[in-house]
C-alpha cells in the first residue's frame, strides 16, 4: 500500500477559545504538543491579518516546540511574507483573506493576485520554504500554480464536506475534488486537501489515491470538547487507514 496521507491539524482554534476570555489559556502551544504526541505528522497554523485566533508569538513558540512540520497559513502580504521568512516553517500556504468572513471561505484567485504572488513565491521558495496554493477545485487555478511556481495544491473542500455534513447531494463536488486531484498529480504538484472536514467526509476523501495530506482544524478542536484532541486525531487517523484498505 502506498504511505497513507499525512493529517495536518490546525489549531487555531484553540486560540480562539482563549481569547474568547482574554486569559492565557487554553494554550495553542500546548495543543501543538498533545498533536504531535497524539500521532499528527503536521502542525497548521493561520495567522491572520486581525490577528483574532492565533498571534504572532504562538507562531514563534510553535516552530520552537514542535519537532513536526509547521504549515503557516498566509495571506498573500509583505508583513506575512516577513514573519514567514523569519519563522522558517516547512511549509506555507498562501490563502485569501477577507477581514469580515468568519473563515476562508474559497480557494485564492490566481488570474486575480497573479502579480503579487509572484515576488512572494519566490521569496519564500528562496528561504527553502515548501510553496502550497489554496485553490478551488479548477484545472484552470492548479495550472497556473505550477506557472506560479508553487509545489503543493491544497484543494478547497469545504462545499463538499458540508454537502456530506447536511446530506444533500455531494457527487458533483467530490468529482470535481477527484479531477482536480488528479490532474495536479499528473502536473508534478503534491496534493493536499482542507477546509471543513469531519469524520463522515474524511472517507470518501482518503480514496482519492493522489493525496498527500489533509489539513483539519475546526471539527478536530470541536470534538475534542467530547472525546478529546488524542482521540479525535486517532480517529481521524483510523479513518483515513481503513477507508485506503478498500481501495
Ligand atoms: N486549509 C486551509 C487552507 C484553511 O484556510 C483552513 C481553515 O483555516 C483549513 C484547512 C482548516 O479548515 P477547518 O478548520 O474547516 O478544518
Amino acid at each position: 500500500m502506498d504511505e497513507l496521507p499525512r493529517l495536518g491539524v490546525n489549531i487555531d482554534h484553540v486560540a480562539t477559545l482563549r481569547n474568547a476570555r482574554g486569559e492565557d489559556y487554553p494554550s495553542p502551544v500546548r495543543a501543538a504538543i498533545l498533536c504531535q504526541e497524539s500521532g499528527a505528522d503536521g502542525i497548521t497554523a493561520h495567522l491572520r491579518e486581525d490577528r483574532r485566533h492565533i498571534r504572532d508569538s504562538d507562531i514563534q513558540e510553535i516552530k520552537e516546540q514542535i519537532s513536526i512540520p509547521l504549515n503557516f497559513e498566509m495571506a498573500p502580504t509583505n508583513e506575512m511574507l516577513d514573519i514567514a521568512v523569519r519563522t522558517l516553517p516547512n511549509a506555507c500556504c498562501i490563502v485569501p483573506e477577507k477581514r469580515e468572513e468568519v473563515t476562508t471561505e474559497g480557494g485564492i484567485d490566481l488570474r486575480r493576485s497573479h502579480n503579487v504572488l509572484g515576488p512572494i513565491i519566490n521569496e519564500l521558495k528562496k528561504n527553502n520554504i515548501r510553496v502550497s496554493l489554496f485553490v478551488d477545485a479548477s484545472n484552470d487555478q492548479i495550472e497556473l500554480s505550477k506557472e506560479l511556481g508553487a509545489d503543493i495544491v491544497e484543494i478547497h473542500s469545504g462545499e463538499f464536506c458540508r454537502k456530506v455534513h447536511y446530506k444533500t447531494d455531494f457527487q458533483n463536488e467530490l468529482n470535481k475534488i477527484k479531477e482536480s486531484a488528479s490532474f495536479a498529480n499528473s502536473i508534478g504538484l503534491e496534493t493536499h486537501i482542507g477546509h471543513g472536514i469531519t469524520f463522515e467526509s474524511i472517507i470518501e476523501l482518503s480514496r482519492i489515491e493522489e493525496v498527500k495530506e489533509f489539513n483539519i482544524g475546526h471539527f478536530i478542536i470541536a470534538e475534542s470538547v467530547f472525546i478529546g484532541l488524542s482521540e479525535a486525531i486517532n480517529k481521524f487517523k483510523n479513518l483515513v487507514r481503513d477507508s485506503r484498505k478498500v481501495l
